[in-house]
Order: C-alpha cells, then structure tokens, then sequence
C-alpha cells in the first residue's frame, strides 16, 4: 500500500489523480489485473490473496477519494477568494489635534522654524513681567491666572507667549542662533466652560527676529501659514488691538460664512478672530540687550483652528473621548 500511497500523495491535480485512478483501479489497472490472475492460483491459495487484494483496492480507492476531496477544497478556496471585498477593521486613526499639530510642525519647518519648548509651571517673570504686563496691569486679570499653592511667583502659564522671552534670554546669553521659533503648547486660564472655552486649551506662538520686518511680512507670513494649514487661500483682516508686549498689535481676523450649517473661509461674511500679533515692543528687547533688533510676533488658539477646519461647535467634542463623536467628526 506504501507505494500506492506515495504516488498518490505527489499527486498535483485532480486530473492527475484521475489518471492515476485509471492507472491502478482503471479497467486494465494495475489492481484489476492482479485480481484477473487470481483464478489461475490453487483454490486454497486463492480465498487469502483474494481477501488480501481486495483490501488494498478498497484502501486505494478510500485514499483517492481523501486526495480528491483535498484537492478539490484547495481549488475551491482559490477560487472563492474575493480579493476586492472591503475589509472592515476598526483599525485607530490619529486623534484631529494631533493631525493639527503635525501639520503645523510641517508647515513651521518648511518656513525655517525651530521648535521651542517651555515648562507649563512658569514663573511669573516670563509669563507677565518680562512681557511689560505688571502687577498693576489690567491685562492680569484678563489671564484669570492659576498660581501654584504657597508660591506667589509660579504659576501655570496662561500664553505660550513666555516661551518668547526664554529664547530673548538664550540669545542675551549667546546660548542660541535661532530667529526664527514656533512653541505649540498648554496654557491654563480660570475661564467660563461653555462651547467654546475651557480651563486649559492649546496655543501656538511664533517669533521672528530679523532686521527690516514690518506689519506686510507679518501679514504675508500668516496669511501663508493659515492658507497652508486650511488648504485654500486665506485672506486675512488685521484689526487694531492692544497687547502689553507688541507695538503695533492687531487681532487677526478671517472671513468666514455659513453655507448648509458648515462655516466656510471666504473673501467676505462675518469676521471670525483666529489670534493675535504685533511688531515686539523695543522695551523688551532691550529688556535682553538686543538693541535695535526687529521682531514681530503672532499666536493663535489651536483647537479653534481645529475647529473651523471641521466644522466643531463645541470645543470639548475635542477632549471627551467619545468614539462615536470623534468618528463622526473626523469624517466631516
Ligand atoms: N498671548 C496672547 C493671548 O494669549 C496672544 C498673542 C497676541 C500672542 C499677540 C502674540 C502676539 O505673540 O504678538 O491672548
């Protein structure tokens, strides 16, 4: 049986095997003839031989059929793959801040922005002092600051705006080349918690400190970074504003209108503020020694930049973790 066996096991197709078939059990096979020859042995000889052979046809064909069967379930299978049906998974995607922020690195390095880090418990120099808003300042309650307990000199920072005057103190020490950095980072205010506000949110601040620039290539220059960021061409609308650490300092406004429930950037429609801006104020400059040096500067709020992008009414969709929410948002 071995033999048999062996041959069918190398067996490749099911033609193959039925030629094997043939060959073995087939009208003039191999096994039939065997059996033909068994009327010339003695009668006692016979009984035993013709048991014997009869066995090992039956053996032949049962493992046949097994090999046919296989063979048959393996085209089968080929067969019945689909190879273009969808494959559903429920496979994670990056979070739409995270996507934002990547984008925005994109977009910084290709300007020729370093990337700057600050702590989030910020002493109270970088964050108001050094950026001309004293203890006396109005702009301090506007912060709504959180100070750390037992310390009246920390506190969580309320702008990424302090991140600018850690590298003025860099470049005081010859510590840095850089002139050109962007921070995008958590800041903390004591805020209403409605659709649109929270007690903690993202920024993102820029600063360039290079000789000769004006108001025109700090609007050129944001213009190009949120036309970048929204995909279209973005015009923006510079509003005369007032900032402690910029002079002259203007809101940053786009246009924006509501088409089918979904806000949409165009040339005209209702102002919409994105952040703020200005030509840094020499005083703190010189506040670092760097006299006569020119710089400009701009911040903005990253989940509203998120949240035109897609179309978000409510700020916390962002942050509660809700599946089903940031599938569907993700989508629009
Ligand atoms: N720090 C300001 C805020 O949180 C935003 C801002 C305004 C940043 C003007 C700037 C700037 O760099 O030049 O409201």
């Amino acid at each position: 049986m071995e033999i048999y066996q062996q041959q069918i096991d190398n067996v490749q197709s099911l033609q193959e095997l039925n030629d094997l078939r043939v060959k073995l059990l087939g009208r003039n096979g191999i096994i039939t003839n065997e059996l033909k020859l068994l009327s010339a042995l003695p009668i006692e000889e016979r009984k035993n031989a013709g048991q014997k052979l009869n066995k090992l046809k039956i053996a032949i064909e049962e493992y046949i059929n097994n090999k046919e069967k296989t063979l048959q379930d393996a085209k089968r299978s080929i067969n019945e793959i689909d190879y273009t049906i969808e494959i559903k998974s429920n496979i994670g995607m990056r979070h739409l801040l995270s996507k934002a922020i990547e984008k925005l690195d994109s977009i910084f390095a290709n300007s020729g922005f370093a990337n700057k880090l600050g702590p989030d418990i910020e002493d109270i120099f970088y964050n108001f002092e050094a950026l001309n808003i004293d203890a006396a300042h109005p702009a301090r309650d506007n912060h709504d600051t959180f100070y750390m307990q037992n310390s009246e000199n920390m506190l969580l920072r309320t702008h990424v705006t302090c991140v600018q005057i850690r590298l003025l103190e860099e470049m005081q020490k010859n510590k840095t080349k850089e002139t050109r950095t962007y921070s995008i980072g958590r800041v903390y205010r004591n805020d209403t918690h409605d659709a649109t506000h929270a007690c903690s949110f993202q920024q993102i601040e820029g600063i360039i400190i290079e000789d000769g620039v004006t108001m025109e290539h700090l609007k050129g220059f944001l213009e190009h970074i949120y036309s970048e960021f929204f995909e279209q061409k973005v015009n923006l609308y510079f509003r005369p504003s007032h900032f402690p650490f910029t002079e002259p300092s203007c809101e940053v406004d786009v246009f924006t209108k509501n088409v089918d429930g979904k806000l949409i950037i165009c040339d005209e429609g209702k102002p919409l503020e994105l952040g703020g801006c200005g030509i840094i104020h020499p005083s703190i400059l010189e506040r670092f020694d760097l006299h006569n040096k020119q710089a400009f500067a701009f911040g903005m709020g990253l989940e509203r930049l998120v949240m035109i992008k897609y179309g978000i009414t409510n700020l916390h969709d962002l942050y509660n973790n809700h599946i089903p929410t940031l599938k569907h948002i993700s989508q629009c």
